[in-house]
């Protein structure tokens, strides 16, 4: 999964490339706008402007043959084929409208009005933007000059409606490009983006799996340029901490291998210092492992529990053999000093930090269920799971062993006995595992070995 850092570096690039792409695109939209405006009604004054001195110059020449007519039909004419004409004069020089394509107005007197000059050409035409009736229109007003005599001028009156309409269609077309274009820069923008963070992310999803000890593969390197040989060199330190780690567990497996065969030496070496302990702490172990079974733990606590039997009276090595070999009861403060042997054994395996996992059963495998076991008086589900039932098979060894001043118990007379401490020495639940798993070892009575729990 994909850090939450290297999540918000892709949206911030893809917002980064978004805004920008978003910026730049109304920008060029607002200036095409404006452009195609300010080219439609230069275009519309143009024709104006154009079909303005055309009337003057045919009003001109028809001033020679005070031919009234001529002018008069191409007023009407291009007022008829131009619809966005308002509507168009021909003015004498004392402003007494001679032709106009509103016969109503034939005769009287032309009304300049004000408005704003937008530009004045070299041959006397003026364009003006003013506010009629129907709205702001255009006057185009063009000079009728004939042998250098001003005989009066035409005007023609354009309305917006047309070169509106003109520009909103215009603008219709470039809103629908500038959406495509928008549409198409969005989605290359996040594939850009996806396809400029991948690496990172991967990068950051390898660095992180390295932590935790996941990773050993190398990551996919997508380019020859600066990313990629970063991710090179990121997969030549993996490959390289790869193997160091690989030959550290190595050291560390064979270190705690080479500890544990020392400590089972060590306890079959406590275990055999007399006959009658010769095996003592594998048979606890044997009885141990079936009852781990029987309650349903797995491999790795079956392995676990083996070997803290093994381990489990390793502390008898501090005993002393005028104690450890007494033939004969134990005065109370020998009893108290072979019951040290439990402390003893967490020391030795405090040793190594590997085999402190091994202390808990170790140390409270003398603990009774009612708490007055020791050393630390644990009672019930305060004691370790591997020490409770290391605890029965100990006791369950020790009585059906031989001791010099006693005869080994049998079996019956041992489980009998055992059952009674059901709830006080043994917890209960336990106790019937260890019935069960006897049934299954089929265990004998094996006399001739002293038992020491
Ligand atoms: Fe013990």
């Amino acid at each position: 999964m994909m850090p939450a850092p290297f999540r918000k570096i892709r949206v911030k690039a893809s917002l980064f490339v978004l805004l920008l792409l978003i910026a730049t695109t109304l920008t060029l939209y607002v200036v095409t706008i404006r452009i195609m405006k300010e080219h439609i009604l230069n275009e519309v004054l143009k024709r104006a402007e154009s079909m303005s001195r055309s009337i003057a110059i045919v009003a001109g020449f028809s001033s020679l043959s005070q031919d009234i007519i001529a002018p008069d039909t191409f007023v009407f004419q291009n007022k008829d084929l131009n619809p966005d004409f308002e509507y168009v004069a021909i003015v004498g020089p004392n402003d007494e409208i001679l032709v106009h394509s509103d016969m109503k107005r034939v005769g009287t007197t032309f009304v300049p009005s004000g408005g704003i000059l937008i530009r004045r050409d070299a041959e006397g035409t003026l364009i003006k933007e003013v506010l009629g009736k129907t709205g702001r229109l255009f006057e185009i007003t063009s000079p009728i000059v004939f042998m250098k005599k001003n005989l009066g001028s035409v005007v023609l009156v354009v309305n917006r409606s047309m070169l509106t309409g003109a520009q909103k269609k215009a603008q219709k077309t470039i809103v629908l490009i500038f959406a495509s274009i928008l549409l198409v820069g969005i989605t290359g923008s996040l594939l850009l983006s996806s396809y400029l963070t991948r690496p990172i992310q991967e990068l950051s999803s390898g660095v992180e799996e390295l932590k935790e000890g996941k990773r050993s593969h190398p990551l996919r390197v997508y380019s020859k340029d600066e990313l990629g040989r970063l991710t090179e060199s990121f997969n030549e330190m993996t490959a390289l901490i790869t193997a160091q780690r690989d030959q550290l567990n190595k050291y560390a497996g064979d270190l705690e291998e080479a500890y544990v065969s020392t400590v089972r030496v060590l306890a079959a070496a406590i275990d055999a210092r007399d006959d009658y302990t010769l095996g003592h702490s594998t048979r606890v172990a044997q009885i141990s492992v079936q009852m781990g079974k029987e309650i349903g733990l797995g491999r790795n606590e079956l392995e676990e529990l083996e070997i803290a039997c093994l381990f489990h009276d390793v502390g008898k090595i501090k005993i002393p053999d005028s104690i450890l070999l007494k033939k004969g009861k134990l005065e109370p403060a020998e009893r108290k000093e072979m019951m040290r042997h439990t402390e003893y054994g967490t020391e030795i395996l405090s040793k190594a930090s590997s085999l402190a996992k091994y202390i808990p059963a170790v140390r409270h495998h003398h603990e009774w269920y009612d708490g007055t076991g020791y050393p630390d008086g644990l009672s019930g589900d305060k004691i370790p799971l591997q020490a409770a039932i290391m605890a029965v098979a100990d006791v369950f060894d020790a009585m059906t062993s031989g001791r010099p001043y006693r005869e080994a118990h049998t079996v019956e007379d041992t489980v009998r006995e055992m059952r009674g401490q059901s709830g006080i020495q043994f917890r209960p639940d336990l106790m019937d595992a260890f019935l069960r798993s006897l049934e299954k070892l089929r265990l004998g009575i094996h006399n001739g070995g002293r038992g020491t729990t």
